[in-house]
């Protein structure tokens, strides 16, 4: 199968112009990748093919670099593309427990869809989110200090049409078709929305704002402007219970403060 004339019209106009952003025309083959997903939900081969004849090379270069990249899929995934974060630290928070009791309350395994074409599963590395840790990812937006019971609902809602939030970022969880166009390069102008970061994050710069602590200067010829810190310096964070959200109030960058 090929796209169909107009399909392959408007991709061909896209991707001319995410060509023109790079002063090789090779080295805008992500975004492509990200292009072709964003119209087929996966890269096909047509994707591939596509790709290879935009940008002067083969399709074999251009399969080496998606079947490298997990980003790519390359079968159908769901309109929701869940990722659950197995990486050492979400892991030991509870992760691999959310992904133990996930898997098997929808029946599908890494990469596969459930029959509805609602929602798929992959397993995750790090999402340079551990302060949120553990950590599951829906169209690559972040739902933090996730537990097993919670993930379970997020998916059931997702599968259901009801609406659910991202604890950080957009006001607005869009589909995985969507998403693919942002990261090729089109915005959806929502990248301001939200929390953009949440106060977990912010805690060492809160510190360093308390402290009066800054960068050492970039002039490695002048001594560091400051005594390093002491460890008696450094108070404790609160105790948290492993799989469980940090206590306290309800926070503005908190899943539930977003979902109640
Ligand atoms: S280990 Fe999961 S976000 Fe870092």
């Amino acid at each position: 199968m090929t796209f169909e004339p107009e399909v392959r019209e408007r991709l061909e106009r896209d991707a001319k112009q995410i060509i023109g952003r790079y002063p090789k025309p090779r080295s805008a083959l992500l975004p492509l990748l990200h292009l072709v997903q964003s119209e087929e939900g996966h890269v096909s081969q047509d994707g591939i093919e596509f790709c290879a004849e935009q940008l002067g090379i083969t399709p074999a270069q251009v399969t080496g670099v998606s079947t490298f990249y997990t980003q790519y899929k390359h079968q159908p995934v769901g309109e929701y593309h869940v990722g659950v974060c197995i990486n050492t630290l979400c892991a030991v928070m509870g992760g691999d427990q959310i992904w133990n009791e996930l898997t098997e309350h929808t029946g599908v395994g890494h990469d596969e869809a459930t029959p509805d074409g609602k929602v798929s599963l992959e397993r995750i590395e790090c999402n340079a989110a551990c302060d949120f840790a553990p950590v599951m990812m829906v169209n690559w937006e972040f739902f933090d200090n996730m537990t097993p019971e919670k993930a379970k609902q997020l998916v059931d809602d997702l599968r259901s049409g009801k609406e659910v939030l991202p604890s950080r970022g957009p006001n607005k969880l869009c589909s995985w078709k969507d998403a693919s166009r942002v990261l090729a390069g089109f915005p959806d102008g929502r990248a301001h929305e939200g929390v953009q970061a949440g106060p977990e994050s912010l805690r060492g710069l809160e510190l360093a704002k308390q402290r009066g602590w800054q960068a050492p200067s970039s002039d490695t010829g002048k001594a560091a402007p400051h005594e390093p810190v002491q460890a008696r310096e450094i108070t404790d964070p609160p105790p948290n219970e492993p799989g469980k959200p940090i206590g306290g109030d309800v926070k503005p960058g908190s899943q539930e403060g977003r979902n109640q």
